[in-house]
């Protein structure tokens, strides 16, 4: 758990899909918050986090199944506001002496009710301003069982056809619970009922990135003192802001490690040694160790043979520059708060591994370093938004991200020079055609893939016998899903001209309309 330097909201997860969205709601409103799942929220873990208002997530389980998940009765003792949601509602009521009827799903007669729906109001709320100015409200509902008896103290101030409780409150308590899921898109109210919630219970809305970057470098400089902290850096987003605030923390204590394996884009090496040398005068060791990584890929073209190759020399080499440094005792990661959530998972098995991801994990404890990781409280956008806050050039915050095995996973079969050669021409070539016809902010990634086949073309009055490519261009939000970007026709039939005409090698190109899932975004 992290410092109580600002007040702090405790968000209890049972399981729902979208519980990260409640935390992306209440950051917007410049609240902390935390997400912890309810097996770790016992009563001393209360006393030490101290919220300031609680949420219970929704949640798959069935409060009217015996082992059904549960937050610790102390927590309705705390005298802060609650607020519940679908599950959270259900588990609330049936805690406090009301009563919750089985749907369909478990095993009940209750009606599910599952997408939109809407809620009419019945008596006036401070939760509620701001709703109902326009008669009912849409929300949306994804609930099995349903709230059948209000707990003692309880009043209804919102009807769906469905759902009777739709919207209760204990006002003398200030606990509020609702059937539905305001923080998602299709409750176009949602946002301002969390406003309304954190409001009444007394936030200040004092959780800037100025404010994070003042207690981020103290904490940093608390938990370094004197000592070294070594940093790997990408090139992406993340590393760079972990070592810009570093550096603004403990200076010259800090030295970055950027390894290049042979598989970046073009001109990509000079950019990140320029940036992070020129502009802000960070110690770095830049190693050229392309002809280690190519010559040990030489010939593999399985694609996880590939990323566990990949990921050993990098950690060797790694180790390597790192040992070159007297005393280093801390490594710094670019981890982030998505990567941390110990979501609750109701399936009781591990997920099945898809790809083996490539990034320093291990590297600690094999070297006897511990471990700063500044960004672990921080989405994705709020850490583009601290690289802001400390100066980076909008064009580096703004990349796309690169995968840590770079173009290997992007040239599926054997790699070699000359196919990386091309590759890096072709990607040169649509990245700029995306930034020329301003869609570069709208995509989440964008990239070409070689692929290990030769096809037949004509050009001038010559055969041609050249590699085919695809274009690769996402939307995602987390990079977990993600949907192909719909170009025009005429951005496509313009890229494929000038990739053919500009880049020797390649003689067809292909548009990847897949979308993840089925597909992975990228190709290995
Ligand atoms: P996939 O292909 O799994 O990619 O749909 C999801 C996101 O993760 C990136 N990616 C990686 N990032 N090391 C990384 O640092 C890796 O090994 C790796 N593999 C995929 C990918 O670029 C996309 O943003």
């Amino acid at each position: 758990m992290t410092d109580a330097a600002h007040d702090r909201l405790l968000i209890i997860d049972f399981g729902s899909q979208v519980t990260q969205l409640i935390a992306r709601r209440l950051r917007e409103l410049n609240v902390y918050c935390e997400i912890h799942p309810y097996q770790n929220v016992t009563d001393d873990f209360l006393a030490e986090f101290t919220p300031k208002a609680v949420i219970f997530s929704g949640g798959p389980a069935s409060v009217v199944h015996a082992d059904s998940p549960r937050p610790p009765m102390g927590v309705y003792d705390l005298g802060v506001p609650i607020l519940g949601i679908c599950y959270g509602q259900q588990v609330m009521m049936q805690m406090l002496g009301g009563l919750v009827e089985g749907g369909k799903i478990s095993g009940g007669g209750g009606t599910a009710e599952f997408g939109r729906a809407y809620v009419e109001p019945q008596n006036a709320l401070p939760l509620l301003n701001g709703w109902f100015d326009k008669g009912p409200e849409q929300v949306w509902m994804s609930h099995g069982d349903h709230v059948s008896r209000l707990a003692p103290g309880f009043e209804v101030f919102g009807t769906s056809p469905n759902a009777p409780y739709a919207i209760t409150a204990n006002q003398t308590r200030n606990f509020y619970a609702v059937q539905f899921h305001p923080e998602v898109h299709h409750t176009p109210k949602g946002a301002t009922l969390y406003e309304n919630f954190v409001r009444l219970a007394g936030f200040k809305g004092d959780w800037t990135m100025g404010a994070y970057r003042e207690q981020a470098i103290a904490k940093i400089r608390e938990t370094v003192g004197d000592k070294k902290v070594i940093c790997a850096l990408s090139g992406g987003v993340d590393s760079s802001v972990a070592a810009v605030l570093i550096h603004e923390a403990i200076g010259d204590q800090l030295t970055c490690v950027f390894v290049d394996h042979g598989l970046l884009r073009q001109g990509e090496a000079d950019e990140v040694t320029a940036m992070f040398r020129d502009n802000y005068n960070i110690p770095l060791i830049a190693a050229d160790e392309s002809e280690l990584f190519l010559g040990e890929l030489d010939g593999q073209s399985d694609p996880e043979t590939k990323r566990k190759i990949i990921g050993k020399l990098f950690i060797d080499v790694f180790q390597k520059y790192a040992g070159e440094i007297d005393g280093a005792e801390f490594l710094a990661q670019g981890t982030l708060y998505p990567d941390v959530i110990e979501s609750v998972s109701f399936s009781g098995g591990p997920s099945v591994m898809i790809k083996s991801h490539h990034n320093v994990g291990g590297l600690p404890e094999k070297m006897g370093l511990k471990l700063v990781e500044p960004l672990r409280e921080l989405f994705k956008d709020e850490v583009r938004a601290l690289g802001r806050e400390l100066g980076l050039p909008a064009s580096f915050i703004g990349r796309h991200p690169f995968p840590g095995p770079g173009l290997a996973i992007r040239c599926p079969g054997e790699i070699t020079r000359p196919k990386l050669e091309i590759l890096r021409k072709a990607d040169a070539v649509y990245i700029d055609q995306i930034r020329k016809h301003g869609l570069y902010d709208e995509i989440w990634q964008a990239f070409v893939a070689i692929l290990p086949v030769r096809t037949v073309g004509v050009m001038g009055d010559g055969r041609t016998y050249d590699f085919a490519c695809a274009l690769r261009a996402v939307t995602s939000v987390d990079g977990m899903t993600a949907d192909y970007y719909p170009f025009t026709h005429d951005f496509l039939g313009e890229t494929s001209t000038r990739i053919i005409n500009e880049v020797p090698g390649i003689n067809r190109v292909t548009y990847d309309i897949t979308s993840k899932p089925p597909g992975t975004i990228e190709w290995e």
